[in-house]
């Protein structure tokens, strides 16, 4: 009689003063037909992929190799897209209007557009459209594409030429804008000081409005407005640098109102003193265990940088940021750099990294302490080297792809690191058992700022519903180990019956407006996501009208 009693407190017990520990699994299913360097989410079924196309399997209607495809995560299946230029190493985003914007430099300085696409099938969306009036002031690879309060795109950095370190001649030390905001680009004297490990500058939108940004060890704080660098910010300890070719991933953690503080948390990359030539590195050089977390205030930064350890060296490392805010690290090798084969002995295994990271990471955010943990996470046997992705899908769950640090297509059996086709989802035990969870069962379709929006819902008997958090995310734009864009906002909300009534973002600066998923959270257990539009709508830039209200907020 005593037992049903005893388990049913500690279930209370558990679940309100503990986190409940996820079992997660690995599931490997269809194979991508192209190599995702890049991937996104784009609609509650697919997944939008990309690379250049020499090799791929996977063909066009005429018979040509693709180059970039839409993957299906209920069928598995690849469906070919047409892209009239090659997609290789571009940044990217959504803008205020859903259009994906993938801005590139090749020979003619290109600015690719897809959708807006929201059929689950992909019917309509089968072109990558790369129009001959639209493109950017200066040739970009590996630029960042960062959505602002207005809804265009901020493209930062990037190079003009395939390299290893971006210095002179190749570093393109500027920022532009779509739609332009002006005739000539912006020169930046931080992406300079960040040479030669500074593309792919991870950046972050912020509750002020203003731009954070963070490559080589360096970071900063930029007004768009007035074009201005505000502040040099600390530099990340230990020599540590996060961005390519040192490949480091850099999270927004979750915003929560009433003061929405920003922090952000930086893990893995290299301490490689940036001065040794690419000839004197090795891909079995150590990376680092350090995570770096910063809170972007003014105490915040007097703290400066506190730096947490995971459980061993990582580089090329992929984060998903989750519904519950917490972040998986996942992919990437122990060892090495990323890049082509450009180090020393890179030609034994035709990689700049070895030794793959096979077991993710979890990073618990509300946790004050022990944050870091491999508890119910098991290993891939499937190394996720130099070009490969991971991306939280529509439903919840984790899709991994890709893995090719080689020029070329490389078939399996060769080299230690050969072309990766196999797909795989890291699930959480709720998708794998099939559990109860939270449902959506109507909703907006857009949501306006500091505006309220009801909706349907059922949270199971069996989740706690006073624990429910409303998640508003931007899954973001992942390559590179950079999740560009990704955010997570909570939402105010009242819970009445079945009744559930949220409160958009106050502004454009807590959530630039885009195309964004809501995810419900109960007792640890998230609902599959939906996808609505946050903002108007309208083309960009969109007017201080449209952007909501001002609010008070300690971010700098
Ligand atoms: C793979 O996906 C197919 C199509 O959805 C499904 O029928 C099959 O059960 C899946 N296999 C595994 C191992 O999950
Ligand atoms: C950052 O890098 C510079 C240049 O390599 C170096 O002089 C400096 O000591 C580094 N900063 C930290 C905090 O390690
Ligand atoms: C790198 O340079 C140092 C100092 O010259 C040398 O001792 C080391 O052997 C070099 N390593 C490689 C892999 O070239
Ligand atoms: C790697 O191999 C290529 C082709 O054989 C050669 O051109 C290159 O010099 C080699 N690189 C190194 C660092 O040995
Ligand atoms: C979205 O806005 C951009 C910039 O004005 C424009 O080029 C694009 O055509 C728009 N997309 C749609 C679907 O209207």
């Amino acid at each position: 009689m005593l037992l049903p009693f005893a388990l049913s407190c500690l279930a209370i017990f558990g679940s309100t003063t503990a986190q409940r520990t996820i079992q997660w699994s690995f599931v490997q299913n269809g194979t991508s037909g192209i190599i995702p360097v890049e991937l996104i989410t784009i609609s509650p079924t697919l997944m939008l992929m990309y690379d250049r196309a020499d090799g791929n399997p996977l063909l066009l209607p005429n018979g040509e190799r693709a180059w970039a495809a839409l993957w299906n995560i209920e069928t598995q299946t690849a469906t070919p897209l047409l892209s009239q230029t090659d997609t290789f190493c571009a940044g990217g985003a959504f803008i205020s209007n859903g259009t994906l914007l993938h801005p590139r430099g090749d020979g003619r300085m290109g600015i690719r557009l897809f959708g807006p696409c929201t059929s689950p099938t992909g019917a309509g969306c089968t072109v990558f459209e790369d129009p001959a009036n639209i493109h950017l002031k200066v040739l970009r690879w590996y630029p960042t594409g960062l959505r602002i309060p207005d809804g265009s795109l901020m493209i930062i950095g990037g190079s003009n030429f395939n390299t290893f370190y971006n210095d002179a001649p190749t570093a393109v030390n500027s920022i532009e804008f779509f739609p332009s905001k002006e005739d000539t680009v912006r020169p930046s004297q931080f992406l300079l000081d960040a040479q030669p490990v500074n593309m792919f500058p991870r950046s972050v939108v912020l509750p002020s409005g203003h731009v954070f940004i963070a490559a080589n060890n360096i970071s900063m704080l930029y007004d768009v407005e007035s074009n201005t660098e505000l502040a040099r910010l600390p530099e990340i300890p230990n020599g540590v640098r996060i961005a390519n070719p040192f490949d480091g991933s850099l999270q927004l953690l979750p915003l929560t109102p009433p003061l929405y503080e920003p922090t952000v948390l930086v893990c893995g990359g290299s301490a490689t003193d940036d001065r040794r030539p690419a000839s004197n590195l090795t891909n079995l050089d150590p990376t680092t265990k350090q995570c770096s977390r910063m809170t972007l205030t003014p105490a915040g930064i007097a703290r400066g940088w506190q730096v947490e350890l995971m459980p061993d060296q990582r580089i090329l490392t992929e984060s998903v940021l989750l519904p519950n805010g917490d972040v998986i690290f996942i992919n990437g090798g122990h060892t090495g750099y990323s890049g082509y084969p450009t180090v020393s002995n890179a030609n034994a295994t035709l990689s700049n990294a070895a030794n793959p990271a096979l077991r993710p990471i979890l990073y618990r955010t509300s946790l004050a302490t022990n944050r870091i943990t491999q508890e119910g996470l098991p290993s891939s046997n499937i190394p996720r080297m130099y070009h490969s992705v991971a991306s939280i899908t529509g439903k919840g769950n984790i899709m991994v792809a890709g893995s090719n640090p080689n020029p070329a297509v490389i078939p399996p059996g060769t080299i230690p690191f050969p072309t990766e086709f196999r797909v795989e989802y890291l699930n959480p035990d709720f998708i794998t058992n099939n559990a109860p969870r939270p449902v959506i069962q109507s909703a907006p379709t857009h949501l306006l700022f500091n505006q309220r929006a009801t909706m349907k819902v059922t949270i199971p008997r069996s989740l706690l519903s006073n624990t429910l958090q409303v998640s508003l995310m931007d899954l973001g734009y992942v390559t590179h180990a950079q999740h560009a864009n990704s955010r997570l906002v909570v939402l105010e909300h009242t819970l009445v019956g079945n009744t559930l009534t949220i409160t958009g973002p106050p502004n454009a600066n807590i959530f630039p407006p885009a195309p964004a998923w809501l995810f419900l959270v109960a007792d640890g257990v998230w609902s599959e996501g939906l996808q609505l539009m946050v903002g108007d709508g309208g083309n960009p830039p969109r007017p201080a009208s449209a952007q909501g209200i001002k609010i008070p907020t300690n971010s700098i």
